[in-house]
């Protein structure tokens, strides 16, 4: 038998969803992305969210200003889709390069998404307009109808949404964000090339047995929720099989310490300081280190018409521990898997 190896070097990674929000908070997360992805594709949902051109180059340009010195690092940036976007607003973003994707959010689904969709008609013109671009459409897939249960969100959201919008729009690049079924898994794999979908760290590791798991576990708990194990198995084959249609994005969404530990807490696992290490772990655990690659720095930029990264990263079997907090007082954050141990580590 052929022993995994100890060390393992890739093309550098790209990260084809964050939350690197604003101010403070940027400062202190940015590092952690920029340290280990040479791009990523930076969520809009700031308050008030990123809808417009010139939001989006001020907002690329703080990410900037709060890179250290030397970092290589370049965001990517998207907007925000409202029933009111305007298609020339994304036509004149895209062909200057400060848009590489619009985000889609049902209205109400998840953190900051109340100026989200709302009618679905509406936003045909904007569309067609992706279509024609070529410009890919990231899609949070779940419905908001609050007589859906919250672990049918994705699945109905697939049949109700998804499945109608492809029959209308073929030709419409989609990448469903972040899946946690497998009736999402199903989804895509049957699709054809113009659909493809993220898979996070977290929900190749937890299932929805961790959120409850000797009480509630409020830093676990993120939209879409994990599912069942099946789905998280399923999720793991998905990530692991070498199918282009997969590819590596975090989700990492950090919100400070009061905002997760409340009566009402919101929803978001902050995964950036460890989440190449823990799918670096997963692969190993399938034994498919020689996947990786494909998963994390060619799959995605593939998908993107983009040009892989040239640099290259090497990532250690070497235990780490993954601090319990990071940050500074009342703008702290507590970490995925904090106060634990991550197998790989990024080398020196
Ligand atoms: O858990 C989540 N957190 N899901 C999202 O869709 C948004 C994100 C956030 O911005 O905190
Ligand atoms: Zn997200």
């Amino acid at each position: 038998m052929v022993e995994p190896p100890d060390t393992i070097t890739l093309r550098r990674p790209d990260d084809w969803h964050v939350h690197l929000r604003d101010g403070e908070m940027l400062a202190m997360v940015l590092p952690f992305t920029a340290r280990r992805f040479a791009r990523a594709i930076v969520m809009p949902n700031l308050l008030p969210p990123v809808r417009t051109v010139a939001t989006a180059i001020g907002y690329r340009r703080r990410i900037m200003a709060a890179l250290a010195a030397g970092a290589d690092f370049t965001p990517l940036m998207t907007c925000y889709l409202t029933d009111g976007t305007d298609p020339q607003e994304i036509a004149r973003g895209y062909r200057d390069g400060a848009f590489t994707a619009v985000k889609l959010y049902p209205a109400r689904a998840t953190t900051n998404s109340q100026f989200g969709v709302t009618d679905y008609d509406r936003i045909m013109p904007v569309l067609e307009c992706l279509t024609d671009l070529g410009m890919p459409l990231l899609v949070h897939g779940e419905v908001t109808d609050p007589e859906v249960d919250v672990f049918d969100r994705e699945a109905v959201f697939i049949e109700r949404v998804l499945g109608p919008l492809r029959r209308r729009l073929p030709e419409l690049r989609i990448v469903l964000e972040h899946i946690t079924t497998t009736q999402a898994v199903d989804y895509v794999s049957c699709g054809d090339a113009n659909l493809a979908a993220t898979i996070t760290a977290h929900h190749l590791v937890i299932n929805r047995n961790a959120i409850f798991a000797g009480g509630i576990q409020p830093h676990l708990y993120c939209l879409p929720i994990a599912k069942r194990d099946r789905d998280r198995r399923a999720l793991r084959r998905a990530a692991t099989s070498g199918n282009p249609k997969f590819f590596l994005g975090t989700d990492s969404a950090p919100h400070a310490i009061p905002a997760k530990e409340a009566a009402v807490g919101c929803a978001g696992i902050f995964t950036a300081p460890c989440a190449l290490e823990i799918y670096t772990e997963v692969f190993d655990e399938e034994g498919a280190l020689d996947r990786l690659e494909a998963f994390a720095a060619l799959n995605g930029p593939e998908f993107y018409r983009l040009a892989p990264n040239e640099g290259r990263i090497t990532l250690q079997r070497k235990p780490a521990l993954v601090p319990k907090r990071i940050g500074q007082a009342s703008a702290a954050v507590v970490p995925f898997r904090a106060g634990e141990e991550v197998r790989w580590r990024l080398a020196e």
